[in-house]
Order: C-alpha cells, then sequence, then structure tokens
C-alpha cells in the first residue's frame, strides 16, 4: 500500500510534455503537442498495438469496467485515505501486507500499529514532495523505530549495485527498484530489463568484492561512512 500518494505530486516535466492534454480527448488541448507524437512514428505505432493508455484492472468502477489511466489523478483527489483504511484492509486480508511511503519513525510506528508486515522507506524516487529526505538518511530512524519488528526495505535512486550495497549496509533487508528497470524497458524491451538488472547484480558483487565481502549477509553500518553515517567502531 503505497502511502505518500495522497494526491499527485507536482510533476512539471509533465506538464511539460502535455500528457493531460493529450488525454483529454480535446482536439484543441491536444492539437499544441500532437507534434511529438508524430514525430516518433515508431514509437507511436507500438504504443497502440500494445494497447494505448494503460487502464487499472484491480480498480474497477461499477458500470463501466477497469479505470482509465487519464481517471487516476481525479480520483485520488476525491478520496481520502486514513490510517484506519489499513486497520480497515488488514482486518479484510489474511496476506501480508506492505506499507510504502515511510520516511520517519512516527509513521513507521503507525504503519505497524496498523498491521503492516513490512514497511518500504520511499520518497517515491523524488516525485511525490519536493524536497524530503533522501530515503538513505531516513533509513536509519525507521529502523530503529521498527525495531526488528517487520521487513524494512528502500527505494529511491537506485542505480548502481552500489546503491544497494549501502542501503543493506545500512540496515535494509532489500531494495525496490523503480526507473532503473524501466530505462532498460524503454532501451530494449524485455532484454533491456534483464540487462538493468544484471548491471546491479554485477555491481553489488563488485562492491563486496573490494569491500572484501563474501557476501551481502558481511554487511554493516561500519561499511558506510560519512557526516550522516558516523562510523561508531
Ligand atoms: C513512471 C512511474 C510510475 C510510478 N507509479 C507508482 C505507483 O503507481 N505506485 C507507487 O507506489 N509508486 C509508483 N512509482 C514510484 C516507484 O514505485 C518507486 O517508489 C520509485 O520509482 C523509486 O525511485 P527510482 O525510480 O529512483 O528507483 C512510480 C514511479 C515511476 C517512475
Amino acid at each position: 500500500m503505497t502511502i505518500d500518494t495522497a494526491v499527485a505530486g507536482q510533476r512539471e516535466r509533465d506538464l511539460r510534455n502535455g500528457g493531460r492534454e493529450l488525454l483529454s480527448g480535446d482536439p484543441l488541448k491536444m492539437v499544441p503537442h500532437v507534434g511529438q507524437l508524430l514525430a516518433r512514428p515508431a514509437w507511436l505505432l507500438d504504443f497502440l498495438r500494445d494497447g494505448g493508455m494503460m487502464k487499472f484492472p484491480n480498480v474497477v468502477i461499477p458500470g463501466e469496467g477497469a479505470m482509465a489511466y487519464e481517471d487516476v489523478g481525479a480520483a485520488l483527489e476525491r478520496s481520502t485515505v486514513t490510517w484506519q483504511d489499513i486497520t480497515w484492509i488488514r482486518a479484510a486480508w489474511q496476506g501480508p501486507i506492505v506499507v510504502k511511503g515511510v520516511l520517519g519513525a512516527g509513521d513507521a510506528r503507525r504503519a505497524l500499529d496498523a498491521g503492516a508486515d513490512a514497511i518500504v522507506v520511499s520518497n517515491h524516487g523524488g516525485r511525490q514532495l519536493d524536497c524530503v529526505a533522501p530515503t538513505l538518511l531516513a533509513l536509519p530512524e525507521v529502523l530503529d523505530a521498527v525495531a526488528g519488528r517487520a521487513e524494512v526495505y528502500l527505494d529511491g535512486g537506485i542505480r548502481r549495485g552500489s546503491d544497494i550495497v549501502k542501503a543493506i549496509a545500512l540496515g535494509a533487508r532489500a531494495v525496490l527498484v523503480g526507473r532503473a528497470y524501466a530505462y532498460g524497458l524503454g532501451a530494449a524491451g524485455g532484454p533491456g530489463v534483464g540487462k538493468a538488472i544484471e548491471i546491479l547484480r554485477s555491481g553489488i558483487v563488485r562492491t563486496l568484492r573490494l569491500l572484501g565481502c563474501l557476501e551481502v549477509t558481511a554487511l554493516d553500518r561500519s561499511y558506510v561512512d560519512g557526516p550522516d553515517f558516523p562510523v561508531s567502531s
């Protein structure tokens, strides 16, 4: 469950790209932006062949079917989500719940109280509220608050194996990857995703070897030094 998306962030590139206008269906609004689609005919063809704009089959609107991508922003703005919703989902869902978007001790404790089994320290890749903490800096506080009661994962800016090693050394159980795999997908489709994962995997191995560690379980906080992470021993 993502808890940092009460509304969409102000994504200025999206405004400039005219995504909203292109999705509006209003020809007058679309015209100024159509040129960028026509300039990329191969991409456009692929996009249309692939079914065009995605739908969300896990959000079913009675009488209409799966929610259309362009309706998500408005739906978010109409909804009010609180911690009680997680409590309600906890009662309805027997499987594990992972709460994503935690950046401090208070929210970490609330997530556990509401029944979360794991927490993702995430700032949504910097796509929601500008100027929030880098996740690596928020991680120690969250780990202290969780105190081993749940697994803690991290995402945001993972681009290299060494980024993963830093997060694991500071105590994350695992990391999540957003754009790194998407860049591979955009560049070369499925094989590009494989390549992106391989870059991360080999980067982990290389970093561990350079640190003199046989495996990730050998990592601890002492491997990350710097003003924000003073080495204690
Ligand atoms: C195109 C795009 C769409 C995303 N959509 C969602 C989403 O629907 N729900 C969500 O929790 N996070 C979403 N995220 C955020 C990612 O799950 C993740 O937190 C973030 O991308 C991590 O940062 P990174 O891209 O630097 O790895 C999205 C990210 C991108 C780039």
